[in-house]
């Protein structure tokens, strides 16, 4: 690691970006300059690294210039607003919003699945990350279409309220207290109320489309990252907000090419680093939200198949949405980027 490496990590007070300073003091990280920037709002906040504090400051033009590295955890519209200077400051830019996701002249890249990509030519110095539903999606899927090809991928995706960043957590927590003193919670961010409720609805809904951009997201990133692999699955399924806070559960039904024993399916997946199978019912073992917190791998277990129709798989897998879904790939990937010559 260049010790000289100076880094910016801009989002820093967000849910993504509190993991991702913490992420960073976790790997020590030896960098001659680490600095923390948010909106106007959380100029002057404090952040712990480990002994030290870091004073958050506003993510000005000037403020951003001067860093080697600068990892975006902020809102899809900030990020778009911010990358055109951070450019022409010669900086690496990994974004983890969707601002750059289905831009065909910006890599899409999964650290420990495409992470080739970083060490190849690349212009603009702009790298663009997933989302947490598609990080679970694509570590799921690689090792079965290794072993058995994959036609066909049908996902619930149940989304904690962290995905909202800070406003979905509050927004949870406020109306938790509200429904449980017999108080009509306010209307907040969230389309629907959320609290002992489920909402079809995770983020906005495409111009004249039925499908919400989250949705939409999960087919075109896992075409982009399946692509150079020359066997693209479909991908499409329905994204629930429910009333957890931390950690995603994806209900999958992934149609094989060659139909496989669900123990060869069990091997394929044991077999991938990016996997953790909990696949024991009968000892109440399966993958839940509270399990993968902190946990940089996605669980999966209740591997089911009719013997109608073999070549459909049913599971169930988890993501720590925040760690594992956002911070880690902005870290893994960034630093290496930093680590390249020149
Ligand atoms: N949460 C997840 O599960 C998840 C997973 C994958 C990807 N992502 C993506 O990661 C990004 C951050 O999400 P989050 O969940 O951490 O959101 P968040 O909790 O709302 O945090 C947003 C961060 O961006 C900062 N920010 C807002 N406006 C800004 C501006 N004009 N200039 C500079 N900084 C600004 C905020 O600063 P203030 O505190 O000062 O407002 C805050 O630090 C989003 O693009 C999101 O889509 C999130």
């Amino acid at each position: 690691m260049n010790e000289n490496l100076r880094i910016a990590v801009v989002g820093a007070t967000g849910v993504v970006g509190r993991e991702v300073v913490s992420a960073l003091f976790d790997r020590e990280v030896e960098a001659e300059q680490l600095t923390v920037l948010a909106s106007e709002r959380s100029r002057g906040e404090t952040l712990d690294y480990g002994e030290e504090t870091l004073v958050v400051e506003e993510a000005t033009p000037t403020a951003l210039e001067g860093h080697d590295l600068v990892l975006l955890a902020t809102p899809a519209e900030v990020s778009r607003t911010l990358v055109p200077a951070l450019q022409k400051t010669g900086a690496w830019v990994v974004d983890v919003s969707a601002a750059f996701r289905a831009d065909g002249s910006v890599p899409l890249v999964l650290p420990g699945f495409n992470s080739e990509v970083l060490d190849g030519p690349l212009k603009g110095r702009l790298v663009a990350l997933p989302s947490a539903v598609t990080t679970a999606l694509a570590c799921v899927i690689e090792p079965l279409r290794r072993a058995f090809g994959v036609a066909q991928v049908q996902v619930t995706a149940l989304m904690g309220v962290s995905a909202g960043g800070n406003a979905g957590v509050r927004e949870l927590e406020q109306q938790t207290a509200a429904l449980l003193s017999g108080r009509e919670p306010e209307a907040g961010l969230l389309p629907q109320r959320v609290g002992f409720n489920l909402v079809p609805q995770v983020g906005p809904f495409m111009a004249q489309s039925p499908w919400t951009e989250e949705e939409a997201g999960w087919t075109l990133e896992c075409a982009r990252l399946f692509a150079p692999r020359g066997e693209v699955p479909v991908v499409a399924g329905t994204a629930v907000q429910v009333p957890t806070f931390h950690g995603h559960g994806l209900s999958l039904q992934v149609r094989l090419k060659k139909p496989a024993p669900v123990e060869q399916a069990r091997a394929a997946l044991k077999g991938s680093p990016a996997v953790k199978v909990l696949d024991a019912p009968g000892e109440k073992v399966y993958p839940m939200p509270s399990l993968v917190t902190a946990d940089p791998t996605i669980h999966v277990g209740r591997l089911r198949a009719f013997p109608q129709a073999p070549e459909w798989l049913t599971l169930f897998a988890t993501v720590d949405n925040v760690g594992r879904g956002a911070a880690l790939n902005l870290v893994e990937a960034g630093l290496r980027l930093a680590a390249r010559p020149g």
